[in-house]
């Protein structure tokens, strides 16, 4: 049994110091916000991930889990210490900001009172173990102590995180110190998930490789989609038909309004800005991330082909479903609902806005004036002229659209705009909505087997 603190206690770092309770280790998650160790401290959740409540309780009942402001008790005798700080990108550019971490480097060498490693979970630039361990060495309390470095870079999506961090695809690790890079594998040995132990850098060029490519295969689906609907074909469609080659896979293939989340957006940008430093010009990346900006102004677009063309959206009420960045999460950090809202706000449209989880943190980053949050889909549909949805909520694939029809200001005329792909253009429109998906041939199908530009060919659907 391992004595580790978690410096930060986000997403990450409350998931990971849980995890590592559930696995056997006495854990102390520290941060520096006396609010958030408080509510912890009562038994109250800081964010909602679900099954992570009841590990919470479980290993704080079991006294392997705690929480706590004070640096000291937290570091002074631990075998492990993470890095689970935010790395926001740099405010008005593209680097990634490494305040907090050294911050936290510093606090750890500060209060050691014994050889410890710190394991890098926190994503941070190629290069950032060396800054870690040069501010650990800095600041040792004691300069008989000795740190290792160990980069453990996180791959938990959020909506799923404790699963993830309990049955990973891989753990990656990276450091000059092999001994290190082991004990720290030791920790995760219980999971039995592939290990891979490569160097410091290597390590932190996984993490944003991985993140760049999954943003790359939404960006392209997305790219794809545009074009289905400029020609007539379905996405849908498209993207089960590519993904059964096992060369490319069915995940993130989905096309919708671009990804959003405290992870792809900062971390594209930070890598693209790391090849620019490096002399180098990341052409693919540039075109990731512009056609991601793009893509969540198809609403809009959509929205107003709906209304009745340019300047339709004055005066107009549109109800919005979904806040959160994505499903089964209540993080509002670059989520598409904050442009969408803001671009509809901007164009003199109300919005009522439902989200099962985010209304309290989208409150917080949205317009005061024009936004009203409501108590379920109907009431935000309610005299509503057109719905979007810009959330995969599972709930929101189950509504009763009859119901939701009824109650928008004018069913003979619902438009729809499905932001996610929740629904079957058909059945929609068989509802009486005026429907538009994200390329999902823009109503250029007509389900009698032939696409509408003079083309016989099968739709695929029966
Ligand atoms: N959220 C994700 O899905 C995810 C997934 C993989 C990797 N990551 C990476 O993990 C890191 C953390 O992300 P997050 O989403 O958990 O961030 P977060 O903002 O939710 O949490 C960071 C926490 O660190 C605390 N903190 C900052 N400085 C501190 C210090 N010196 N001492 C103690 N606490 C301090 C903050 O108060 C905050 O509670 C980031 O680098 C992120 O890129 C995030």
């Amino acid at each position: 049994m391992k004595k580790i603190c978690v410096v930060g206690t986000g997403y990450v770092g409350l998931v990971t110091g849980t995890c590592l309770a559930e696995l056997g280790n006495t854990v102390v998650c520290l941060d520096v916000v006396e609010e958030k160790i408080a509510r912890l401290r009562a038994g109250e959740m800081t964010i909602y991930e679900p099954g992570l409540e009841t590990l919470v309780r479980r290993n704080v009942s079991r006294e392997r889990l705690s929480f706590t402001t004070d640096a000291d008790a937290a570091l002074r005798d631990a075998d492990f210490c993470f890095i689970a700080v935010n790395t926001p990108t740099i405010a008005g550019g593209a680097a990634a900001d490494m305040t907090y971490v050294k911050r936290a480097a510093a606090d750890i060498a500060r209060h050691l009172t014994r050889p410890t490693v710190i394991v890098n979970k926190s994503t941070m630039p190629v290069g950032s173990g060396d800054v870690v361990y040069n501010v650990a060495m800095e600041n040792l309390r004691d300069s008989s102590l000795s740190v290792a470095v160990v980069s453990n870079p996180e791959f938990l999506r959020e909506g799923s995180a404790v699963q993830d961090f309990l049955q990973p695809d891989r753990i990656v690790l990276g450091s000059y110190d092999l001994a290190a890079a082991r004990k720290v594998g030791e920790l995760y040995m219980p999971l039995r998930a592939p290990i891979i132990i490569t160097d410091l850098y290597t390590a932190e060029m996984i993490k944003y490789a991985s993140n760049a490519f999954l943003a790359t295969k939404i960006s392209f689906i997305n790219e794809i989609a545009r074009i289905c609907d400029g020609l007539g074909a379905d996405v849908k469609e498209v993207a089960a038909g590519m993904g059964y080659d096992k060369r490319i896979g069915r995940a993130f293939l989905d096309a919708g309004l671009g990804y959003g989340g405290s992870c792809f957006p900062k971390d594209v940008k930070a890598l693209a800005h790391m090849a620019g430093e490096a002399g180098l010009h990341p052409q693919l990346l540039d075109a990731v991330m512009k056609i991601n900006d793009d893509q969540r102004r198809v609403v809009i677009q959509k929205l107003e082909a709906a209304l009745g063309g340019a300047d339709s959206l004055a005066g107009k009420t549109v109800a919005v479903l979904g806040l959160a960045f994505k499903d089964n999460t209540d993080d509002m950090r670059e989520s598409p609902a904050i442009d969408i809202i803001t671009w509809l706000l901007e164009r003199g449209a109300s919005v009522r806005s439902y989200d099962p989880e985010a209304i309290e943190a989208a409150r917080r980053v949205l317009p005061t004036d024009g936004v009203t949050y409501c108590a379920d889909e109907y009431d935000a549909a309610t005299g509503a002229d057109a719905v979007a949805v810009v959330t995969e909520w599972k709930q929101f694939r189950t509504l009763d659209m009859e119901r939701l029809r009824s109650v928008m200001r004018d069913p003979m005329n619902a438009p729809l705009i499905d932001g996610k792909n929740l629904y079957d253009p058909e059945e929609m429109a068989r509802l009486g909505f005026s429907y538009q998906g994200i390329g999902r041939g823009n109503g250029r199908r007509n389900g009698n087997g032939h696409n509408g530009n003079g083309h016989n060919g099968h739709n695929g659907r029966k």
